[in-house]
């Protein structure tokens, strides 16, 4: 089972990597979804869901943007199966549906589809397009849809090459503390 440890271990070891084609690295990436969460008074396990959002990436051996490469490596399902464990669904459920909550967004939210980014609208095709008003439906009626839709709006701005920021180490802090606290919440054995 991964531990808070081994998700630390995945950003020191692979933070660096390029996000998706975007200006950030993926440990920038998660910082600042994070950090949004932060400033909209996200609960601490919304916050850790934008932390760890993409740690299926990370989890992978693909390189770079596999999109590039017309792969979808399901990086959500990935993230979530190992976070539900640890942290149980209000942080494993708005990552295992962030990619849903773009197909969501783009078939209910006018304006919603032509603000993605390059990779985001790439990746969109591969990951099953617009949602029909069926899916819709269905994705609307579960319990981390709104939140899921919430951390995808953050994610879709956590893109930001020239925002300053600190020495990776005390980045790495912040999610060390905040996964401390999540533990000390989530319900024993959540899973
Ligand atoms: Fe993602
Ligand atoms: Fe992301």
């Amino acid at each position: 089972m991964m531990t808070s440890q081994t998700f630390l271990e995945l950003f020191e070891r692979r933070g660096a990597l390029a996000y998706d084609g975007e200006p950030v690295t993926q440990l920038q990436h998660a910082w600042q979804c994070a950090g949004l969460a932060r400033q909209a008074g996200a609960s601490d396990a919304l916050q850790l869901a934008a932390w760890l959002h993409d740690v299926g990436h990370l989890m992978t051996d693909l390189q770079g943007s596999p999109t590039e490469r017309g792969i979808d490596d399901a990086h959500e399902d990935l993230a979530a199966r190992a976070l539900l464990p640890l942290f149980g669904p209000a942080v494993a459920e708005p990552v295992r549906l962030h990619v849903q909550a773009k197909r969501y967004l783009v078939a209910q939210k006018p304006g919603y589809g032509e603000s993605l980014s390059a990779d985001s609208i790439r990746s969109l095709a591969l990951q099953g397009g617009p949602m029909t008003a069926e899916e819709c439906a269905e994705f609307a009626a579960l319990p981390a849809a709104r939140d899921a839709q919430r951390l995808r709006v953050w994610d879709d701005l956590a893109k930001d090459g020239q925002l300053p920021w600190p020495a990776s180490d005390q980045v790495l802090a912040e999610l060390a503390a905040l996964m401390a606290r999540c533990l000390s919440q989530a319900p024993a054995g959540s899973a």
